[in-house]
């Protein structure tokens, strides 16, 4: 709580007096198309300018444990159920400017602090919000068939990342006709997939609909096919998605029908609101991703089940028994080299033992190309996600696309690595400092190693065959260079730029 002393300290020294109080009812309406969703915001200041209320969106409710209001300024802590049975506390703070408020939201993932502008709609003092109804608790449930997709890491590209709530029916479009035109496609990325924001409210049947960035989804889903490529979509088990807009809970069966009906072949099924209103145990989440597993099967048309839950509850132990084909293990990536870094190096170790054909941890989607790494980050973000087995779905805007970039994506060695049909995630073999040696073996009898420096100069990164698990000398083939090395005696030198990497095979 220092950051609520500290504001409150200031707040008492520095706030000029106003005739207004920011007690009662405000409301914020923010909309990336045509269905408007709103946050509310209750404020209650006793004569002694303590603070109490909540703040209510679609897909969240925060409760302020503590606040303080002085002239025109308040400032407040509120807390959340999250996830794992935990609460999440988060800061606010807001000015008064008329009939007004100006709320400065908390961070949320990879959002910095956003002000949001609140419009008052009572001046009285709010009830108290009615405390949560109890989390509902599921059994375990009894294991979901295979579905018998993606035997291999499944690849394509994803709005999310590029374009959050401004993905729409002609960037998807011109995504997937460049896909057939750049490269992309022949390189074997074949998913497109739409992520949150699609999604309007249910008609009287309760059926799903897509707002009007979306004015026809099987029409656009016949024209992606049209291309020899496959769409994807979005959902969460909670009754709002992350970005607060309807969601799955309660209409599982038949959000997988009309996704069949539509012609989509890919589900992102992002667990968001759920946890306000599943009980926060493994055996529930579970059951909570089988159910849409089932629909999935049920409703007869072959959909990649993608599970993103942010690793959570020991997805991998059971992420395969919900009929999932890759599950995410971590939260939100972001364009920078150290969340890249992070997530690759450092949270994906232990993971491997879960990954086998049709089954793919999920360190989350690619950042290659979106600006806010270099070139040499950039290899170093494919490589690793290469020999992690990872799901290759690209993040960036492929309408307009470097050279340099379009290389990385579409290296084929890399990719051949990604897609080896033995299905064994590569593991960090050694570890000097900045310096890493990840390696894996290969259907061939080869493995694929990969020098990497994470410091900040120039190094040279030794791969020892012992640490591989081979012996003798065997020719090494530089993935990125593309060239062949010769053959090499028990290890293999290379000279490796700050924040790169030298990828190698070595052949059996
Ligand atoms: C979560 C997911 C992201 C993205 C957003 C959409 O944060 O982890 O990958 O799908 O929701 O709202």
């Amino acid at each position: 709580m220092r950051w609520f002393r500290l504001c409150a300290a200031l707040l008492a020294a520095f706030t000029l007096a106003s005739a207004q109080s920011p007690t009662g009812k405000w409301i914020a309406k923010y909309s990336s198309d045509d269905e408007a969703r709103e946050i509310v915001l209750a404020l209650n200041v006793d004569s002694g300018g303590a603070v109490t209320g909540y703040v209510l969106a679609p897909q969240y409710e925060d409760r302020i444990v503590e606040g303080k209001a002085s002239g025109g300024q308040v400032i407040f802590v509120a807390e959340r159920d999250a996830n794992n049975n935990t609460k999440r506390r988060s800061n606010y703070s807001a000015v008064l400017e008329g009939d007004k408020l100006k709320l400065t939201m908390p961070p949320s993932g990879n959002r910095p602090p956003q002000v949001i502008e609140f419009t008052r709609t009572s001046a009285e003092a709010p009830a108290p919000l009615p405390p949560a109804p109890p989390k509902i608790a599921l059994a375990a449930p009894a294991a979901v068939r295979d579905n018998g997709l993606a035997r291999t890491p499944p690849m394509g590209w994803n709005s999310w990342n590029k374009f959050a709530g401004r993905v729409n029916d002609k960037v998807v479009r011109e995504i997937a006709d460049a896909m057939a035109r750049n490269g992309m496609k022949a390189a074997g990325y074949v998913y497109v997939n739409i992520d949150d924001t699609w999604e309007s409210a249910r008609d009287s049947q309760g059926n799903i609909g897509a707002n009007s960035k979306f004015p026809d989804m099987k029409a656009l889903a016949d024209y992606v096919h049209g291309k020899g490529l496959k769409l994807g979509i979005y959902s969460s088990p909670g009754p709002k998605t992350c970005a607060g807009y309807e969601a799955s809970y309660q209409h599982e069966a038949q959000d997988a029908k009309t996704y069949a009906a539509w012609g989509i072949d890919y589900l992102k099924y992002d667990w968001c609101s759920a946890s306000r209103v599943y009980a926060p145990d493994a055996a529930t989440m579970q059951a909570a991703y089988a159910k849409m597993g089932e629909a999935l099967l049920a409703s007869g048309r072959h959909m990649v089940y993608s599970l993103c839950q942010y690793g959570m509850l020991d997805v991998g132990e059971w992420g395969a028994k919900v009929s999932g084909n890759l599950w995410r293990t971590t939260g939100d990536i972001s364009d920078r080299w150290q969340s890249m870094s992070h997530i690759g190096f450092d949270l994906q170790p232990g993971r491997e033992k879960y990954a086998a054909p049709g089954h793919w941890n999920d360190p989350d989607m690619l950042e290659i190309g979106n600006g806010g790494m270099t070139d040499i980050e950039y290899r170093t973000h494919m490589s690793l996600w290469c020999l992690l087995a990872a799901p290759l779905l690209a993040g960036n805007d492929l309408r307009d696309v470097k050279p340099s970039i379009l290389e990385i994506l579409t290296n084929k060695e890399a990719i051949a690595v990604d897609q080896d049909k033995l299905g064994k995630q590569g593991v960090r073999v050694a570890k000097n400092g900045d310096l890493e040696v990840w390696a894996r073996p290969l259907a061939d009898g080869g493995h694929a190693v990969g020098l990497f420096n994470r410091g900040d100069a120039a190094a040279k990164v030794t791969a020892k065959w012992s640490d591989v698990g081979v012996q003798g000398a065997h020719k090494v083939r530089d993935l990125w260079a593309h060239a062949d090395r010769g053959k090499a005696k028990d290890e293999y030198t290379a000279e490796v730029p700050s924040h790169g990497v030298v990828m190698i095979k070595i052949a059996k």
